[in-house]
């Protein structure tokens, strides 16, 4: 990607951790900034705090509901005409808890935003990117949590496994294209994740305080989120990755050891498959 001054961006989450930071970043760049939120108040102060109001527009929805989403892109392009830079980044944290103690409303409700707001943001976007012809680009927000499974949070680790599948399908599909894709994979970065029962429904949000190993977790992740990254770092990194038109994007250098772990036990699962006879 060469140029992004007079472009426009639709940031998912933009209200948001990293989400703020991409704007701010893209603002810098001379593009237009399109934040789009569930969170009203949370949206009214990420456009003040930027304050370019010419530049930025702040829009009402909810990722997971396609007819929402679709209407937010709406008004994005009824304000500046043309999309380019889509980053598909809201994602709430959903319970902690053994795979066994989670609910199935509670794995739809992770799903439907983490998995489905990035197929909608695609799905939506892609065919105006394709006919209006100037170029794009999908940066979608995916985690570590997509890399390696970790303990008692099976739905978020599943869905950010979904995002970085899903964005190695589209680089295959987009290939020769003159739209692309980053799958960005951050680390704890200190951010408002940490605190998604906030936008959990009621009935789910009860279910919180059920399981002991899940408490133990979410007070890990809470310490570990308030003591990660700076969230404008994470967007800075992710940034350079889609002007290098990288396909992943990490953050945190000293996360690669648990990836080589990861690695070195598939290599040898790979030997034996070799080596197998029947
Ligand atoms: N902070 C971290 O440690 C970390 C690490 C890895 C990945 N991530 C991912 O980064 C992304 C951004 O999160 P963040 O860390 O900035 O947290 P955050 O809670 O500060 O921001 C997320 C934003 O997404 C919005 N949102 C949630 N559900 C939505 C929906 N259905 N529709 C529209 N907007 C919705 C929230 O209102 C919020 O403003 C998420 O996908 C998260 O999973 C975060």
């Amino acid at each position: 990607v060469e140029h992004f001054s007079g472009r426009t961006a639709f940031v998912t989450g933009g209200a948001g951790g990293f989400g703020v930071e991409f704007a701010r970043l893209f603002l810098a760049e001379g593009m237009n900034v399109v934040l789009a939120d569930i969170e009203q108040d949370a949206l009214d102060a990420a456009a003040a705090r930027l304050g370019e109001q010419l530049r930025v527009r702040a829009v009402l929805c909810d990722t997971a509901d396609r007819a929402s989403l679709a209407k937010a892109a709406d008004e994005a392009i009824a304000a500046f005409g043309r999309i380019h830079l889509v980053c598909n980044n809201a994602g709430v944290g959903g319970l902690s808890g053994g795979v066994e103690e989670i609910s199935d409303p509670q794995w739809d409700w992770v799903m439907a935003i983490n998995l489905m707001g990035v197929v909608h943001g695609i799905s939506i976007f892609l065919p105006h990117m394709r006919a209006h012809g100037e170029g794009g680009w999908f940066l979608n927000t995916a985690s570590m949590a997509g890399m390696l499974g970790q303990p008692q949070m099976g739905p978020y680790c599943a869905s950010k496994a979904a995002v970085v599948g899903i964005s190695e399908s589209l680089y295959f599909e987009l290939k020769g294209s003159n739209i692309g894709v980053t799958v960005l994979c951050p680390g704890f970065a200190k951010t408002g994740i940490a605190r998604t029962d906030r936008l959990m429904p009621p009935a789910l949000a009860a279910e919180a305080k059920a399981s002991a190993a899940g408490a133990v977790r979410a007070a890990q992740v809470s310490h570990a989120v308030a003591t990660g990254l700076e969230p404008s770092e994470v967007a800075a990194r992710a940034f350079a990755g889609v002007r290098d038109g990288d396909l992943y994007v990490f953050t945190h250098p000293d996360m690669k050891p648990m990836i080589d772990h990861r690695m070195q036990r598939i290599a040898k699962a790979w030997d034996k498959a070799i080596a197998f006879k029947r």
